[in-house]
């Protein structure tokens, strides 16, 4: 430890000569009133000495390192588990300007009450100055931010999140690229020579965006997309702003690849809500005959897609962030080789149970549990305790913080600048019923309005009630910077600057029988409905048209390997008229909500849906 501390670089010695860098970091120190600055390099040594001062600290513990090289575990504060959505603000100038789906508080409020929380709020903490760029470093889709943090675990995630340190000071120098100002407090300060906890944060919390001046303030939360600034609050709810006014996409998509046997790769985009599938469908490996035909799909990002017209009239998709925050419930070999392949070394868990032997578990990695394990609150947990008391060993928001370059089916264009041109859109759900397995819209309009009118069960990845159906247009309602009426229209008027229009889909792997099983085995299966999707995007395949859209005959599908009777497809393709009919309702409330703002298009769509049923 000592030597490595010898051949440190002043970390106090400002990384940067940028003068109004210089001058926001020195004000807002005088806000903090940190113990001490700390500008990262970003290299290695320093995030080694980073993980070693959390594990001094006890914020982490550092697993058995024969079987999880680089790997550490935190476990947050039992109230600190995922993103809260009725703490997070768009602070536009107007009321209007945010919307109805938003939290809005006026900036000059916003700023009054938070410089009050900031005021002092890192005494006798460091204060991080953390440079990340949000895409590949030689991307012209690129955006640069800096997020002061007085959190060391927010550090060491953001390095594997992000491209951070040295280089992208080096552009914040040379370049005029506007930097995204992000300040972030965990909200607890340390008087002289008291004992810290190992997850600092507070009961208040503030998510604060500031969309026209572009800054982020963040107080409170050490967790995940609360407190990792450039994930949720810049690279979707900024940027979400910044593309409206520039011609751009920033959505809540994965990015994959599907390369068929004579080596041609198509690229396609979903959104689904947070914890609906995004990073299994990303990483998804082909069943056994799909492969030996030499069917490949390949990962270029499992949360957030950036997204341009090229000049060529496609629209292109860079993934922005380096790295995966992954769901850990429900991940395992069989679910998601890929992904355990990733997170198996230099990955930081949060959240999840400690094994006897050093290392991590989760419900759903194995199917036979550990004997014993400490869960995720630090206590004893067995397979008899889950039994008896239905206590989870992990957290169902747990997650695994990986780099993305070790995900084994990572593809070799992932950090193309220009990124990969997307072919079709995906938008989908986690719908009990109602929703079939697979439908295609009849054009970027009726599209649109699908993706408008998403709904889908609220998950664990958010504060809330778990499992109700709610209305998450194009799964962005928790991270839209902007009115979402607005957003619609931004998503109309994009087909205008295309030439090749991407075919716009829905699926539903989540519809259940009356007994409440999955009637999908989904995972690796979904492969089947990606070939279907592939196919009707190259119009390679056939369909049937219905009020919906078009869908797929049994026969459409590739059935080889899975024993999936017809009745069974036909009861996940079910088009309940009655349903529907309430599905349709549930849209004219969403609807209500939006009037003022939404796009004429979208009250036309939903004028010929109902015609045509
Ligand atoms: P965020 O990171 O919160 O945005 O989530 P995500 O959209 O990336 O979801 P993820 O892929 O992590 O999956 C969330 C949960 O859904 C996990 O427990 C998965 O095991 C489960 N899941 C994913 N795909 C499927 C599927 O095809 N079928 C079923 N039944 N469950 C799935
Ligand atoms: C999500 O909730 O959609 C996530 C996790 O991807 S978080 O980074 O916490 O937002
Ligand atoms: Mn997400």
């Amino acid at each position: 430890m000592k030597s490595k501390k010898a051949n440190q670089h002043d970390t106090t010695k400002p990384l940067s000569e940028n003068v109004h860098l210089l001058r926001w970091v020195n004000k807002m120190a005088a806000l903090c009133n940190p113990d001490r600055i700390h500008w990262v390099d970003g290299s290695r040594a320093e995030y080694d000495r980073l993980c070693d001062e959390l594990v001094d600290s006890g914020t982490f513990i550092r697993l058995n390192q024969k079987k999880w090289p680089g790997c550490f575990l935190a476990r947050s504060d039992s109230s600190d588990v995922a993103r809260v959505e009725d703490r997070t603000f768009i602070c536009s100038h107007s009321k209007e300007a945010a919307g109805s789906t938003n939290n809005w508080v006026n900036p000059f409020d916003m700023k009054k009450k938070l410089r009050g929380l900031f005021h002092g709020s890192m005494r006798g903490r460091t204060m991080y100055v953390l440079p990340f760029s949000m895409g590949p470093l030689d991307s012209p889709m690129s955006q640069i931010g800096v997020q002061l943090t007085d959190s060391p675990y927010v550090v060491v995630s953001m390095r594997i999140m992000a491209r951070i340190g040295r280089k992208v000071f080096k552009q914040i120098d040379a370049s005029k690229k506007r930097v995204v100002p992000c300040l972030h407090s965990v909200g607890m300060p340390l008087a002289k020579g008291a004992q810290d906890v190992s997850w600092p944060c507070n009961k208040e919390k503030y998510i604060a965006h500031f969309p026209e001046t572009r800054e982020i303030w963040s107080y409170g939360s050490g967790y995940g997309g609360n407190a990792l600034l450039g994930k949720k609050c810049f690279a979707l709810r900024i940027a979400s702003a910044m593309a409206r006014d520039e011609g751009w996409m920033a959505e809540h998509m994965l990015i994959l690849g599907v390369e068929n046997p004579e080596g041609e790769k198509t690229y396609v985009a979903a959104a689904f809500p947070s914890a609906c599938g995004k990073t299994n469908f990303a990483m998804l490996i082909p069943p056994k005959h799909f492969s030996e035909q030499g069917w490949k799909v390949w990962t270029v990002g499992d949360d957030i897609a950036w997204i341009k017209p090229g000049d060529d009239g496609q629209l292109y998709a860079i993934n922005p962030e380096a790295g995966f925050f992954g769901v850990a419930p429900g991940t395992g070999n069989k679910t998601n080789p890929n992904a355990m392949a990733a997170l198996s070394r230099n990955s930081i868990f949060t959240n999840v149970a400690l094994t006897p032997d050093g290392g991590v578990w989760w419900e759903g990695m194995t199917d036979e549990p550990p004997a014993s394990a400490i869960d995720w609150q630090g206590n004893l947990w067995t397979p008899e305790l889950a039994k008896e008391k239905g206590i989870k060993a992990a957290h169902p928001n747990s997650r695994f913080t990986t780099p993305a370059a070790q995900c084994p089916t990572i593809d070799p264009d992932w950090e193309k600048p220009e990124g990969v041109p997307i072919s079709a859109i995906i938008f989908g759900g986690r719908r009990a019923t109602t929703m079939p397995l697979v439908y295609q819209s009849f054009n970027w309009s009726t599209g649109v309005y699908i993706g408008a009118t998403l709904g889908s069960e609220m998950t664990a990845a958010a504060a809330g009630t778990v499992g109700k159906v709610r209305r998450d247009p194009m799964a962005m309602l928790p991270f839209c910077g902007y009115n979402m009426g607005d957003y619609f229209r931004h998503w109309i008027s994009m087909q205008r600057t295309l030439s090749q229009t991407p075919r716009i889909f829905h699926v539903n792997w989540f519809r259940k029988d009356a007994e409440g099983n999955f009637l999908w085995p989904g995972f690796q299966e979904n492969m089947r409905i990606l070939l279907w999707i592939i196919q009707r995007a190259c119009g390679r395949a056939l369909g049937k048209e219905t009020p919906i859209g078009w869908v797929p005959r049994y026969e459409d599908i590739d059935w080889t390997g899975l024993d999936f009777p017809k009745e069974k497809f036909d009861e996940l393709q079910r088009f309940d008229r009655e349903l529907w009919r309430k599905e349709i309702l549930d849209h004219e409330n969403l609807f209500l909500d939006l009037h003022s703002h939404l796009p004429k298009e979208l009250i036309y769509e939903r004028e010929l849906l109902i015609c045509r049923m």
